[in-house]
Parts: C-alpha cells; sequence; structure tokens
C-alpha cells in the first residue's frame, strides 16, 4: 500500500492496472479510490474472487473494477496480449518468479511492478532477478523480515516467449 501511495505522492496515474492475487480486493480498492484507473482484479481462489466482489460493491467502486478467477495472467476474461501499466502482487516468492517473465511480457513500456509477499532474502533474490528482467528498483520497503519492491520497466525486452 505504501509502495501504491509512493506513484500517487509522484504524480504518475497508471491507467492500466491489473491486481494479481487480490484476496479480498484491499488493494484494488485502494487503488481505484487513488488514480483514474481500470483496474483488473485477480485470483486462482474462487471464494477470494467472490469476497473482492462482494468488497468492491461495499466500497463504491465496482464501475472501476472488474473482478476475475484467474491464475497470474492467464484466463478466459483476460487479454493475454494486454499491457498495464502497473502490475501489483502480493502474492508469494514463488508464483512471483513462475509469472515474472508474464509481468514483464504484459507490462507497458515504462509500466510499473510492485512485488511484496517476500521476506528479506527472498527481496533480495528479486531484485537481481529484476535487473535480468530491466527492471529498476524505484523504491522498496522493509518490515521485520518482510520486504516489497516497486520496479520499473527501463529495457524493453521484446525477444521474450
Ligand atoms: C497473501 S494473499 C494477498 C491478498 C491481497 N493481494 C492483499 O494484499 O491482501 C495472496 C493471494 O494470492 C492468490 N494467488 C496466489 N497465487 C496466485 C496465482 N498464481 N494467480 C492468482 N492468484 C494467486 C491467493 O489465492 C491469495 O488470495
Amino acid at each position: 500500500m505504501e509502495l501504491i501511495q509512493v506513484l500517487k505522492k509522484r504524480r504518475i496515474n497508471p491507467f492500466t492496472i491489473i491486481d494479481v492475487g487480490c484476496g479480498t480486493g484491499i488493494l484494488s480498492i485502494a487503488m481505484a479510490k487513488l488514480f483514474p484507473s481500470r483496474i483488473i482484479a485477480v485470483d486462482n481462489d474462487i471464494h477470494s474472487v467472490q469476497m473482492t466482489k462482494r468488497n468492491i460493491v461495499v466500497n463504491k467502486v465496482v464501475q472501476y473494477v472488474k473482478v476475475y478467477n484467474s491464475s497470474g495472467l492467464k484466463g478466459n476474461h483476460l487479454n493475454s496480449r494486454a499491457k498495464y501499466d502497473l502490475i501489483v502482487a502480493n502474492i508469494l516468492f514463488k508464483p512471483i518468479k513462475l509469472l515474472m517473465r508474464s509481468f514483464i511480457r504484459n507490462l507497458s513500456k515504462a509500466g510499473f511492478l510492485i512485488l511484496s509477499g517476500l521476506n528479506i532474502k527472498q527481496t533480495r533474490q528479486l531484485k537481481e532477478i529484476s535487473k535480468q528482467f530491466g527492471l529498476k528498483v524505484i523504491d522498496e520497503r522493509k518490515e521485520a523480515d518482510w520486504g516489497s519492491l516497486l520496479l520499473k520497466r527501463t529495457v524493453v525486452k521484446d525477444q521474450l516467449n
């Protein structure tokens, strides 16, 4: 949430956003209130999808957030070629690592990626992986043994497949 606010403070307004592993939808709801954006919230757990659908109604952001049952960026309702200005993934290290390539492929030129749900060691590893993908660390947060990263795409890797 703090890294999302960093973007707001820098007056960066991502137009297309995807929240991968939305859980209760808390990050999507916050982003819908902060940015004039179109937001997609996905989760591979049907109960989380139902919970998010309920919560966007309660929080009056239903017109800005679409919610789908999907594993990562793959799902019937998702355009596999869609480009997002911001991808947020507060999931665990293993799924993040597995999804990293698809995140880069679907990140718009100069798009942002917020990754969290990582312990400090994993945060360090992910920083190294991010470099290989042409991502730059813009900011980060550490709390107890938890870390999160705000990354920006700097190199266009068209050859990813
Ligand atoms: C730690 S919870 C975080 C929930 C929410 N983003 C938040 O910040 O409160 C992680 C969520 O990611 C979902 N998840 C894990 N792997 C996923 C994947 N490959 N694709 C979609 N959702 C996934 C889980 O079902 C769970 O709801």
